[in-house]
């Protein structure tokens, strides 16, 4: 889905960089969300905060994540170790 008109920014593209440990400002540095007219800032915002929520609470359990393709992947601490 499109959250950022403006800029053409869809909630995946938002999702991958927030799980890979980007913040909401370089987030917005890097795909331009939420510059021009700020309608999606909100919605921007929320995502970013709904995804590291979840790799938080991953890591929490002891788990490694990662995005791969749009894709969350999970490993034990002991497999990552092993790769
Ligand atoms: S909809 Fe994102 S800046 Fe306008």
């Amino acid at each position: 889905m499109i959250v950022c008109l403006c800029q053409r920014v869809s909630d995946r593209e938002i999702a991958r960089h927030a799980r890979n440990g980007m913040s909401f400002d370089e987030i917005q540095l890097e795909l331009g969300v939420a510059t021009q007219c700020g309608c999606c800032g909100q919605c921007a915002q929320d995502i970013v905060t709904q995804c590291h929520a979840e790799v938080a609470a991953l890591r929490q359990e002891g788990l490694q994540v990662q995005e791969v393709d749009g894709q969350l992947q999970r490993s034990s601490a002991a497999t990552a170790l092993r790769a």
